[in-house]
């Protein structure tokens, strides 16, 4: 069953004829596999053999919702998409009339329990209202039609690659889109589509109304803040790993050559996090070893993990690599600042004020007040 889903998968890929090793090997990634409608990518412990309870929400082994409240008010919700590939959870949705909303509850691997998901935590009382914010489809998914809800699951070579048409037609003689060939920014862009989180993300007006594709800059398409709201930055995700690699030494004195991919390669993920890491580590610090530890396993101190795993969007392992593990909090500003290099527009910086002290209450008081 699962390797016939696969092969469809692959038979369906138009890059599979000529890059058959990369599309088979990036089929196994989180990302290629971060939605799905599918329901059985859900390992069977997290299929509640038993129906799970939690305040007045239940889920059954077939993904129904089950909810009641005092006043009679009661239901049944079908769960149909599932967000994330299970290394940290999985989030779900369900379809309405013409829309999406999400599951209040979710499934946190670590804890190997289904809990309130992100944001539900802070309600007083729960509801099925929450409709899914197209930001959240378009990093989970490869592209959804807010229209009909039609969505491609996974994330697909076209979000990198753009789409190529005249590459696939001339057999590759017309180059397609390689991140690779960029400039930085252009470069760094493609991953800070969906890496960037920010405290605030405000989409700039564009006369033409297009959207980002991969080549262009995002920061023409995105104003995207820092700093804000400390206090609940936990629960938003402040500390993304881009911004996070930015307060790094090593991206400070590396500028453009040190990128997500110096670490990552896109269409595989490591066998051996240890051997893997320290190989790109030592290619920049072969010079002059760890006073501590010149052979020892380098991310183990130096790109520490945070406990208590969420599917909150918070970092988990820390990009700002720090020296020893007391510095391991980086501070940030509690004003908004533009992440880019460029001055904020003040439209858009607006916006961001407006929308966080929207989501947080207390967060347009600290902003104005510093
Ligand atoms: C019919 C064969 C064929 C198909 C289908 C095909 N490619 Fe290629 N692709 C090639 C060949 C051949 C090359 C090598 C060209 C070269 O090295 O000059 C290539 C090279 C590339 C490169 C590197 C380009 C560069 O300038 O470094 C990328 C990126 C790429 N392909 C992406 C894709 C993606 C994404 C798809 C699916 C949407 C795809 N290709 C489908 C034949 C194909
Ligand atoms: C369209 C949105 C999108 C783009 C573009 C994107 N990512 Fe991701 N990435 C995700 C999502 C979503 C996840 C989480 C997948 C999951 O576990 O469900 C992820 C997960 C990852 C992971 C963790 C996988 C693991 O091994 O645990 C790495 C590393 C990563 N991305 C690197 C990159 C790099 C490097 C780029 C740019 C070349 C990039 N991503 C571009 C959305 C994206
Ligand atoms: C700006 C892009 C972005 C938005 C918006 C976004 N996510 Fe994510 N999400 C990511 C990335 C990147 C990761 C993986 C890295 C991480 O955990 O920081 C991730 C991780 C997750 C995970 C954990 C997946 C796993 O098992 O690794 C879940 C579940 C999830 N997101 C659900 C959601 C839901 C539901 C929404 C909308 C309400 C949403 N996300 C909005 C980018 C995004
Ligand atoms: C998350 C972003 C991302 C996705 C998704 C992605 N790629 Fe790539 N791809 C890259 C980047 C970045 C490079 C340049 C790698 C480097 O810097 O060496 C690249 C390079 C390539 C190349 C050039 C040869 C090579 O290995 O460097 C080919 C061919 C290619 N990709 C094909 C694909 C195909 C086919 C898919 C879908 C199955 C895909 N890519 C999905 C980011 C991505
Ligand atoms: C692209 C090159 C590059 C890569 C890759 C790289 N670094 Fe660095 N790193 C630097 C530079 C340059 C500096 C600043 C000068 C120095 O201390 O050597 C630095 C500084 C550091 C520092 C000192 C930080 C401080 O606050 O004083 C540590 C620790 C460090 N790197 C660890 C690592 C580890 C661990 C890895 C792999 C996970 C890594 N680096 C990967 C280039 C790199
Ligand atoms: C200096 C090396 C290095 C660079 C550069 C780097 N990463 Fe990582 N990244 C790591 C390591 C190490 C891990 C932990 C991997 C593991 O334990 O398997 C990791 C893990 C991740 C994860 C999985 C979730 C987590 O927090 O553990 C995501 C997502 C990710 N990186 C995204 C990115 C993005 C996006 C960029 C560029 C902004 C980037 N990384 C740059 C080394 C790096
Ligand atoms: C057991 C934990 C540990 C391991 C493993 C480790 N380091 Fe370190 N490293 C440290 C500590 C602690 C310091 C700070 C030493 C000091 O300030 O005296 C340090 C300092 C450094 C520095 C800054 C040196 C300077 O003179 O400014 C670099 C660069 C570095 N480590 C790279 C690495 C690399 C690369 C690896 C993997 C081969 C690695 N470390 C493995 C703990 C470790």
């Amino acid at each position: 069953m699962i390797t016939a889903l696969l092969l469809l998968a692959q038979v369906q890929n138009p890059c599979q004829p000529c890059h058959a090793q990369i599309v088979a090997s990036y089929a196994k990634t989180a990302m290629a596999r971060t939605s799905s409608k599918d329901s059985s990518i859900l390992r069977p412990a997290e299929r509640f053999l038993e129906p799970i309870t939690q305040t007045n929400f239940s889920v059954s082994p077939t993904l129904e919702l089950h909810f009641s409240k005092q006043d009679a008010f009661e239901g049944t919700r079908q769960l149909d998409w599932v967000i994330g590939s299970g290394r940290v959870g999985h989030s779900l949705l369900f379809t309405q009339g013409n829309r999406l909303f999400q599951s209040p509850l979710s499934y946190y691997s670590e804890a190997g329990k289904w809990q309130l998901s992100p944001g539900f935590q802070r309600r007083p009382q729960l509801d099925l209202t929450r409709v899914v914010e197209p930001g959240c489809l378009n990093c989970h998914t490869s592209s959804f039609n807010p229209a009909t809800l039609a969505i491609e699951p996974g994330i697909s070579c076209a979000r990198c690659h753009g789409h190529s048409p005249q590459h696939i037609a001339t057999a590759g003689k017309v180059a397609a889109l390689n991140p690779k060939k960029l400039p930085a920014h252009e470069r760094d862009s493609i991953c800070a589509q969906c890496h960037l989180t920010g405290s605030a993300r405000v989409a700039k007006f564009r006369p033409s109304g297009d959207t980002y594709q991969p080549g262009k800059k995002l920061s023409d398409f995105s104003a995207i803040f820092v700093g804000g709201q400390a206090e609940v930055s936990s629960t938003i995700g402040v500390t993304s790993h881009y911004e996070n690699l930015a307060l790094s030494k090593c991206k400070i004195a590396s500028g453009d050559k040190l990128s997500c991919t110096t670490c990552h390669d896109p269409h595989s993920e490591p066998t051996n996090a240890a051997t893997h890491f320290n190989a790109k580590c030592e290619s920049c610090h072969q010079n002059k070893a760890c006073p501590k530890a010149p052979k020892g396993d380098c991310i183990q101190c130096h790109m520490p993990k945070a406990a208590g795993r969420g599917v909150d969007h918070s970092s988990y392992t820390n990009h700002s690599i720090p020296r020893t593990a007391n510095e391991a909090k980086p501070g940030i500003s509690s004003t908004l600042t533009s992440f880019w290099s460029t001055e904020a527009n003040p439209r858009d910086l607006g916006l961001a004020y407006a929308g966080q002290s929207a989501r947080h209450p207390g967060a347009l008081a600290t902003g104005t007040n510093s």
